[in-house]
């Protein structure tokens, strides 16, 4: 599975199981059929099964940072981990899990442990916070062989200068499902705006 093949990872909040669905659905006709359901809700499980029916959706699970939330998660459809940070322990139950895992990494010692444990492309966040597309590009210089997925803080008016860098992977991002349309049901509206991304990023590589 490759995870970064859309370039663009929409990072998915929802307080209700009922919203499950349609948002999965708008990602899908937005052109964007890979989500990562943070685990900062109680609904988060519920809405990885939901969605993990959808046809054509690739649903994962982010802010992973103990490890029985890898077996909730496998329980309920997960096909991958997203960690905001470096756990061996988290990355081991991944692999035993069969599923691949994008960890978190922001300093050169994390990177470093990341390499140490085979891990070639980390989650690079709050990216905003440590130094955005010039922190990434200093990273980058001794770490040649490492991708970034910066994530915290993307929108559509700096997708093009982080995908531009050609150690980035793919982004990260949840400004495609703001909470107030799905408040609203506003589904199209997300669907609109995963559209906006897609071609965003078409134009940036
Ligand atoms: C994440 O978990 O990856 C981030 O919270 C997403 O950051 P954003 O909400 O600023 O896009």
């Amino acid at each position: 599975m490759d995870l970064f093949a859309y370039k663009i990872i929409p990072v998915v909040v929802l307080q209700n199981p009922e919203d499950a669905r349609p948002v999965g659905e708008a990602l899908v006709a937005g052109g964007l059929p890979i989500a990562e359901v943070t685990f900062r809700t109680e609904a988060a499980a519920e809405c990885v099964s939901i969605m993990s029916e959808i046809e054509g959706l690739t649903v994962g699970v982010g802010t992973v940072v103990a490890l029985p939330q890898i077996e909730l998660a496998v329980e309920a459809g997960a096909q991958f981990f997203v960690s905001p940070g470096l756990r061996p322990e988290l990355i081991r139950e991944a692999r035993l899990a069969g599923k691949p895992i994008l960890p978190g990494a922001v300093t050169p010692s994390e990177i470093m442990e990341a390499l140490s444990l085979g891990i070639t492309t980390v989650k690079f966040f709050p990216a905003n916070l440590y130094g955005g597309v010039a922190g990434i590009k200093a990273l980058a210089a001794p770490f040649t062989s490492m991708r970034f997925v910066p994530t915290g803080g993307i929108s559509p008016a700096n997708i093009t200068e982080y995908l531009s860098l050609s150690c980035v992977a793919a982004l990260g991002g949840s400004w495609m499902i703001p909470p107030a349309l799905v408040a609203a049901g506003d589904f199209e509206g997300i669907t609109k705006l995963c559209r906006q991304a897609v071609e965003l990023a078409a134009a940036a590589v």
